[in-house]
């Protein structure tokens, strides 16, 4: 799903007001705290100025990433959402992708940040979403329940020891669909393995991106993510000094139901390599790891050229 044009003239609009160095140092900031992998409880984007640069460089690749795994989650969801809890919302990136793709307006999103609330909360008013923002510390327990309850780049910043029990609170939280995205590095990875067993043990269905629910087929080292893609504004090609204009975000996502969904049979794990006259695809399936070799003689070879990482084969 495109960034919303509403957001990005918003984002454009405030940094108008703000100083370019200041700026600039906390977007590197931001990079930097992000390939570090871990705030571990530390406060992240906080002031004005960092929530700013949140918005014009996270942002984009954030929402684009969350776009993306909710809507390979909602494909293997099949229920019906009526209510959104968007938790450590950021500035709203979960929340607007969500209500977007499920035309929901009943969205609740929880924030610690005060900056980082208010300008969700601009953004979520901008594109016509109608959200309740609440203030709080997901630690202190989360009392909401919704439909679908999204979690975005949020749980790599607790703390290792309050991971397992935010996690839990998450889980109770969601009624039917719960969707966590991390970032796609083989550390996060290693957690998001962590994170599916724990929903397994607390009797939820993985929906996606598994094709099963046995123990993870991927070999030591290697690791699941997908990638979507965000166009690279002038300002955000400013701001952190880039000439491409755009930006492929890895990550990796979870989507666990609260009773039966439909997980897909075959999942495509990497860019399928396109040669003259055949394709290859890595797949995931429920009995393993496979590499398929689809010539032009096969009837699925025009499917095959459609095809992308993280889409379902044969597609559904
Ligand atoms: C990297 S941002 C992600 C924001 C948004 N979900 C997104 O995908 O763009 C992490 C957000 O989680 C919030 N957060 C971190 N720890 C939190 C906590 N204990 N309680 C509530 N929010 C928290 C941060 O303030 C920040 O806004």
């Amino acid at each position: 799903m495109e960034f919303p044009a509403e957001i990005r003239n918003r984002i454009n609009e405030l940094t108008e007001n703000e100083d370019l160095k200041a700026l600039k140092a906390s977007a590197a900031k931001l990079s930097e705290n992000y390939r570090n992998e871990s705030a571990n409880g530390k406060r992240g984007a906080a002031t004005r100025t960092d929530v700013v640069a949140y918005a014009a460089v996270r942002m984009p690749a954030t929402f684009a990433a969350v776009s993306k795994a909710l809507e390979l989650s909602l494909k293997c969801f099949g229920g019906e959402i009526n209510s959104i809890l968007d938790v450590g919302a950021g500035t709203g990136a979960g929340a607007v992708a969500a209500a977007r793709l499920t035309d929901c307006d009943n969205v609740i999103c929880i924030e610690r940040e005060k900056n980082m609330l208010e300008l969700g909360k601009s953004f979520c008013e901008c594109t016509g979403v109608s959200a309740v923002w609440e203030r709080r510390d997901l630690t202190d327990g989360i009392t909401e329940t919704a439909d679908l309850v999204i979690c975005s780049y949020c749980l790599n910043e607790l703390p290792e020891k309050q991971r397992e029990a935010a996690l839990s609170e998450l889980a109770n939280s969601a009624k039917k669909l719960l969707v966590i995205v991390e970032p796609g590095t083989p550390f996060a990875f290693e957690r998001m393995k962590q994170i599916r067993q724990s929903l397994l043990n607390m009797g939820l269905k993985i929906a996606a991106p598994c094709p099963s629910e046995n123990a993870c087929p991927l070999p030591e080292g290697d690791w699941c993510h997908f990638t979507a893609r965000a166009q690279r504004t002038k300002l955000h090609k400013l701001l952190k000094n880039a000439d491409v204009p755009y930006e492929d975000e890895k990550f990796c996502f979870i989507a666990a139901a609260r009773g039966e969904c439909l997980p897909c049979k075959v999942r495509i794990l990497r860019k399928p390599i396109i040669k003259s006259g055949n394709i290859t695809l890595s797949l995931c399936e429920a009995d393993g790891l496979k590499t398929e070799l689809v010539t032009k003689k096969s009837p699925l070879f025009k499917a095959a050229r459609k095809s992308e990482c993280g889409g379902e084969f044969p597609p559904g």
